[in-house]
């Protein structure tokens, strides 16, 4: 796929999200002036990361994880000196829910087919998950359900799939907002995000 046809797909998700009528997020992005989030950084990434939804500072720039869970992430890239921009950084809800909500099961319908096609776009070899309710969307996609586990035992392992385009890696990470309140989580993040270093 040439990078002509890989950025036409993505603008094509951008305006469909945009003008996502359906969507139970939608009176309230253009009431507030939000944009959606649909995703950022390298078309042609090998390692994909996946969060749950916009945040506040995500939803008034369009840019994902651009907050105080944002900086944790960059902070976790720099230790294991994986550049932001080599990596391509998405969310399964691409607006922001009211009040910092989880991501409730009808906006997770709604939203990952967006995902479902930005991963056939990018085709990484590994989806790095960003909390459960990402851990959760991509292990059922790739039929990882067996594998399922708490995120408690699940971060920091890697669980190989196939995807439609051969064979991924999943990994699966913390939620970086785990570190904003209590530091002390923070070596344990790095340390899971090692399991990025060799790939
Ligand atoms: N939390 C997320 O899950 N995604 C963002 O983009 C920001 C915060």
């Amino acid at each position: 796929m040439t990078q002509n046809i890989r950025g036409s797909l993505m603008r094509k998700i951008n305006d469909e999200v945009l003008n996502l009528k359906n969507s139970p997020l939608y009176k309230y992005r253009t009431e507030n002036n939000f944009l959606p989030v649909i995703g950022e950084g390298s078309q042609t990434a090998k390692i994909m990361f996946v969060g749950e939804a916009p945040g506040r500072n995500e939803a008034k720039t369009g840019r994902p994880f651009c907050g105080m869970a944002g900086k944790i992430l960059d902070e976790l890239l720099t230790s294991i000196k994986l550049p932001r921009e080599n990596v391509y950084i998405t969310n399964i809800v691409k607006d922001r829910p009211q009040n910092n909500r989880d991501p409730n099961p009808e906006e997770i319908e709604i939203y990952g087919p967006f995902l479902d096609r930005q991963i056939e776009i990018i085709k990484p070899k590994i989806i790095a998950t960003l909390g459960r309710y990402s851990m959760d969307y991509i292990m059922k996609k790739f039929d990882l359900n067996s594998e399922l586990q708490p995120i408690g035992s699940a971060h920091g392992k890697m669980f190989d799939a196939k995807a439609s385009y051969g064979p991924i890696k999943i990994a699966v990470l913390y939620h970086p907002c785990v570190a904003i309140y209590n530091r002390s989580k923070l070596p344990i993040l790095k340390k899971d995000l090692e399991i990025l270093k060799y790939h």
